[in-house]
Order: C-alpha cells, then structure tokens, then sequence
C-alpha cells in the first residue's frame, strides 16, 4: 500500500492512487476492482468522467471494505451555487452506490462565473454534516486560491495537472505556505515524450525502474500525490511500487530540467478532462 499524508479533518490521503479518466462504466468497473486487489486505495473519477456508475460497481466487486478506501469525485460547472454542491453531492454519492466521499473537488474554477468561492463554501457545508471528509479544489490558480482562504475555509486539496514538464513551483509554494496538499493529475505528462526523454530512461535504467516509475517517485518524493490512469495490470502494479528507492537531489535538479514553462489552463472549455 502508499504511505498516506493526514488531512486536516483526520482523513488518510494515500501518496498515489488510480486515475479513471477517460474510461467508461464497463472499463472503470473493471480497472476499479483491479487496481484496489493490486493495492491500490486511493481512487478519482469525476461527474464529467460519466463513470462513476462502473467505480463504484469496481469498488464493490473488490470486497475490501469502505473505510480502507479514498474515494475522490468532482462535480462540474453547473452546480456552483451551496444547493448546486449538495445536489451534484448526492447525484455521485447515488451513481457510486456509497454514503460519503473522502474528499469532493470543485472540477474547474470557471472563474468568469464568478462563483468558484461559493462552489467550495457548497463542500464545507457537506463536510459539516459528514458526507464528505475533505473539502479541494481542482485547477485553482494562487488567485482563485486566495479568495477562498479569505472567505475563511482553506482547501485541504487542489489537484493541478502537474509534470516534470510543467512542475508549478510557484503553484506548489503557495498550497505549501497555506497547508494545501497539491495532487498532480496527469502525472506521466500527456502523450509519451516525457516517458522516453533521455534523461529520465537514464535514470530509470541506473535504479533498475522504469522510465514511470522515475516520474512518479519524482511527484510523492516531493509530497505530491500522483494519480496516473492505468487500465493495465503490469503497468497498474508497476505505478504503485514506487515507494522502496529514492532519486537523488542530482536527478531530481535534473529532471527539473525538463520544465517547458508551458501556460496553464483554467477552464474545461479548452480542455475536456
Ligand atoms: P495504459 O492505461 O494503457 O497503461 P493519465 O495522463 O490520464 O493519467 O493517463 C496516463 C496514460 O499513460 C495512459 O494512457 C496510460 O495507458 C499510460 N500509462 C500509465 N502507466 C504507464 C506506465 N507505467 N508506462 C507507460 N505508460 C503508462
């Protein structure tokens, strides 16, 4: 099993876990149920993914029991508003077959509704009545951040998508700085050219790992948690055995060199994950 980093309201939120974009019902269920025999505990899916029916069929079917599990869903930008929150809340809960999730993310700040403060103020309500257990964000810049942390309620988790191409370390200072735990989501990169960067299959090759493996001890190595989408079974195992060898400072500095300062991204409409 990953090594858990505590949340503020007492949840155990594991170092690595199973992404399930963009898989459907029948694929989830399967690839769900899989990943939790492999050792997995740790699983997000999302409204917008249109699976969470076949997570929580892939829950089921792996017998292992509700509380050993950490269960993450987002919702999407239609239900920016506190009665909003507490219907898409309930329209997961009912498609996972389950009575809370371990933590709940705004999907997108959608910042030109102007309403991702209140989205997240939604969430802190349903944590009060027990339905969820941590409160995030997914995709929130420092700004869109900071007017939470003025509103009062502080995220206990914004997942950004995060490489060695584009490590956000002014993001990762600033979640740091508040106690904001980052969770990278596309963790490998898109596409496979970080996978056969040179660099990085060196340093696979002198750990006796893989070029994934490398990237993925590069997130929790740095207390990131990382979610890659595997459906799998060499590669599902393979992505969680990541916690027995260390990188050293040298190949961290120089997988850091990989960084393209590519710009972000802050809303679905430009991107469909
Ligand atoms: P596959 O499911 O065939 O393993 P995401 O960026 O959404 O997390 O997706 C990760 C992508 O990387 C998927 O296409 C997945 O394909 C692939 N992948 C996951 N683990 C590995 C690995 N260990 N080595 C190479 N490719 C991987």
């Amino acid at each position: 099993l990953a090594p858990t980093v505590q949340l503020r309201g007492g949840a155990h939120l594991p170092l690595l876990g199973l992404g399930t974009w963009p898989l459907d019902d029948d694929e989830a269920a399967e690839t769900v149920s899989l990943a939790i025999d492999t050792g997995y505990r740790l699983i997000d899916t999302a409204e917008n993914y249109r699976n969470e029916k076949g997570v929580g069929e892939g829950i089921r079917r792996s017998g292992v029991a509700r509380d050993e599990l950490f269960i993450t869903t987002k919702f999407n930008r239609e239900h920016h508003s506190k009665d909003g929150v507490r219907r898409a809340f309930e329209a997961s809960a009912a498609l996972l077959g389950l009575d809370y999730v371990d933590l709940l993310l705004v999907h997108w700040p959608n910042p030109d509704q102007g309403r991702h403060v209140e989205a997240v103020q939604g969430i802190a309500a349903l944590m009060e009545q027990g339905l969820v257990r941590a409160v995030g964000t997914s995709n929130y810049k420092p700004a869109h951040l900071q007017q939470v942390l003025d509103a009062g309620i502080v995220p206990d988790v914004n997942q950004i998508q995060l490489d060695p191409q584009r490590p956000r370390i002014e993001e990762r200072a600033f979640h740091n700085e508040h106690g904001i735990v980052t969770e990278s989501w596309s963790p490998l990169g898109p596409g496979s050219g970080l996978l056969d960067d040179a660099g990085v299959v060196a340093i696979a090759e002198a750990h006796g790992r893989t070029p994934a493996q490398v990237v993925l001890r590069w997130h929790v190595q740095q207390g990131m948690v990382a979610i890659p989408k595997s459906s799998n079974p060499e590669r599902l195992a393979q992505n969680l055995a990541v916690f027995d060898f260390e990188l050293s400072g040298e190949e961290l500095a120089r997988i850091y060199r990989l960084d393209t300062g590519e710009a972000e991204i802050v809303d679905s409409d430009t991107f469909g994950h």
